[in-house]
């Protein structure tokens, strides 16, 4: 197999095949990297899986390596050569005591073959050797190389998805990047575990990284967003789930909002279902929404159709006050709660419909006109 390297990056990777062999452990290519030069993609990262205890190797590389963090319990390690970053990982065995909870590790530095078997589809568990004449030898124990070809998703056993339910929005990202599909048998097993998934041990933290991922891309975000629903892919999280993707789109236009992505993330991991509160006057929503990011105001008003929001967005959002307390104490005023109330007043006049109070001259006259000193 041949992979094209820049020679910089090739010059590494000769060390390393060197090192690996007078340390004793085989080094291979794994995961996306392999899966995207299959593809005929250029690899974003460089992933590197010591059949052994990778920490251990790294640390036998000595000053060749610089170490940027480590993760003992899963025997994981970032580092960067000559300006490259590079993570190395061990071959690990793993467990799911409970479905959706994260994996504890049995044993690190186990066969290749312990390690393939815990990964996610057969796509994503080619291995290619690193041997140090720069040769590669492919190692696909699950025909992957096949299903790359036949745009085939497909795990590795079947309990994977109802081991690691991410399993299924990770398929899904690969569907939308790449065109795959899944494979009828696993259609069914997805069919069969959004029936009845058990949460007990689900690990959200890791569904919500999932979805990060899923959602990173604008382009994609919409469908994405319509799949989950659509296909039930919220079962893993929910039960109940609903959108309506015309309002979605809407909604996405009436705020402006650029970043749909987090739109759609946001949506779907704020489960709270907002309560409009009752705001009485244009001050109080004002207050309310000021920390809103206009992603915020577009999942709430998503979630509530409060109107306030619209308003908030168009009339209010802008509104500034540009005199300071420092500028009333200046004024001749005192400190104390009155600064604050002064502050207040002005902020209220301004968010008046066609106020006439909008400069900082027009603020310092309000200011004069209205307060005794
Ligand atoms: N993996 C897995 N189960 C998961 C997540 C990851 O088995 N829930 C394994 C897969 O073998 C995957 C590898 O860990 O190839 C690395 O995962 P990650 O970096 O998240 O994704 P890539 O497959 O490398 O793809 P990309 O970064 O292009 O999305």
């Amino acid at each position: 197999m041949q992979i094209n390297f820049d020679n910089k990056i090739n010059e590494i990777i000769k060390i390393l095949a060197l090192e690996a062999e007078r340390f004793g452990v085989k080094i291979y290519f794994i995961g996306g990297l392999v899966r995207d030069i299959l593809m005929g993609k250029k690899p974003l990262d460089i992933d590197i899986l010591v059949e052994g205890d990778a920490i251990q190797f790294v640390q036998f590389l000595g000053d060749f390596v610089q170490i940027k963090s480590l993760h003992k319990d899963f025997g994981t390690i970032k580092t960067q050569i000559s300006g490259i970053d590079i993570d190395f990982a061990s071959t690990r065995k793993e467990k799911y005591p409970i479905s959706g909870c994260l994996p504890v590790v049995e044993k690190i530095g186990c066969k290749l073959e312990e390690d393939l078997i815990r990964r996610d589809f057969t796509i994503n568990a080619i291995a290619v050797r690193i041997l140090p004449t720069l040769e590669y030898q492919l190692i696909d124990l699950y025909n992957g190389c096949k299903d790359i070809k036949s745009g085939i998703l497909r795990v590795l056993h079947k309990k994977s998805y109802i081991d690691d339910p991410t399993r299924i929005l990770r398929g899904l990202d690969f569907q939308l990047r790449f065109n795959f599909n899944f494979c009828d048998e696993d259609k069914k097993i997805i069919k069969e575990y959004l029936k009845n998934p058990n949460r007990e041990g689900l690990s959200k933290d890791r569904v919500v990284l999932t979805l990060k991922k899923l959602f990173s891309s604008n382009e994609r975000a919409l469908f994405a967003l319509e799949e989950f629903y659509k296909k039930k892919y919220y079962k893993i999280l929910y039960d109940e789930f609903y959108i309506d993707v015309n309002k979605f789109k809407s909604s996405i236009a009436l705020f402006n909002v650029e970043d749909f992505g987090k739109v759609c993330l946001s949506y779907i991991v704020e489960i709270r279902k907002e309560q409009a509160p009752t705001l009485k006057n244009r001050f109080e929503i004002y207050k309310y929404f000021s920390n809103f990011s206009d992603v915020d105001l577009c999942v709430y008003y998503l979630k509530t159709e409060d109107n306030n929001a619209i308003i908030y967005f168009k009339e209010l959002k802008n509104v500034q006050v540009y005199l300071k307390g420092s500028d009333l104490l200046g004024m001749g005023f005192t400190q104390g709660k009155i600064i604050g109330f002064i502050l207040d007043k002005i902020t209220e006049v301004k968010l008046a419909k066609n106020s006439t109070v909008i400069s900082f001259e027009d603020e310092v006259n309000f200011v004069k006109n209205t307060f005794k000193l």
